[in-house]
């Protein structure tokens, strides 16, 4: 992978953000589409992006789903046999290893795929769902999704006879009370200054995760803020530092750094 224009700077704050990994004591990690763009998985938004192929309201609401739930799955099921296809890239990898170095670590992900847990993380938060699991829209169970998703369209039932739908979070819709549990109690018992702490924001555009309001209070609470994405974002005037380089490159390089020591 190549280093985009203005590495050098880049990499001086990667050494920053290093040092301030060395001497935290709590780690919030958000992550974002980005994540998985060089694992080869599309991001949702601009040209090429997957709300540019199928709009979100076509396909990602309640209401597109009662209006038309062969659609929706015909759109979910081409995105499971994407992520099947896909392996962890370097940055699932880092951010894996990075919780293994640090006491209190929370990764918070946007993603619905899976390449963060077979990356090997394990404080994962998957604040809007899984990819590859079923939920049923009559009795509620939740069941792995069949390991090849079939070829030809439909809709699948549970076998209680209702209709299923993937098990991830719809605009319009809540997100998960035990998922916010769990990033409360992280958030009440992490250190955030003295030492500092470290919120790292990597590849969102802060557009659905700018709502919630994670950025802004971890930086309140004393951490340092520091954004991973090629791009600016809705996120970026909150940071204390924005690594302008992307994921997979800019996270290895800085977990590599910690290794050394
Ligand atoms: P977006 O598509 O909005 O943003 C992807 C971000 O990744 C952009 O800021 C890119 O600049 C950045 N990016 C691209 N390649 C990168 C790389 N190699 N390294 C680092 N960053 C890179 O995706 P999200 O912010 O994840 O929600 O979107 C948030 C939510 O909106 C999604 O979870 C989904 C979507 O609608 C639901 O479906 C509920």
């Amino acid at each position: 992978m190549s280093s985009l224009p203005g590495a050098a700077a880049w990499e001086q704050y990667a050494e920053l953000l290093a040092a301030s990994l060395r001497a935290a004591s709590s780690v919030l990690v958000i992550t974002g589409a980005g994540v998985s763009a060089e694992s080869g998985l599309p991001t949702f938004r601009g040209t090429g992006g997957l709300w540019d192929g199928e709009p979100v309201e076509a396909v990602a609401t309640p209401a597109a789903f009662a209006r038309d739930p062969e659609r929706v799955w015909r759109f979910y099921h081409a995105r499971r046999r994407a992520v099947l296809r896909a392996k962890p890239n370097a940055a699932h990898l880092a951010l894996a290893a990075l919780e293994a170095r640090v006491g209190h670590f929370l990764l918070v992900t946007q993603n619905v795929d899976d390449l963060h847990e077979r990356a090997g993380s394990t404080a994962l938060v998957k604040l809007h769902g899984n990819l590859l699991e079923d939920l049923c829209t009559a009795c509620s169970t939740i069941t792995p999704a069949p390991p090849v998703p079939p070829a030809a369209g439909g809709v699948p039932r549970c076998t209680c006879g209702g209709l299923l739908r993937p098990n991830v979070v719809w605009f319009g819709e809540w997100l998960r009370q035990n998922d916010l549990r769990r990033l409360e109690r992280f958030l009440l018992r992490s250190r955030w200054s003295d030492p500092r702490g470290v919120a790292l924001v990597v590849g969102t555009s802060g557009t659905v995760s700018g709502g919630y309001g994670l950025v802004e209070a971890a930086r309140d609470a004393g951490a340092v803020v520091v954004e991973v994405n090629p791009e600016s974002t809705a996120l970026s005037g909150c940071c204390d530092l924005c690594i302008r380089a992307r994921a997979a490159e800019a996270l290895s390089k800085v977990v590599a750094r910690l290794e050394q020591d």
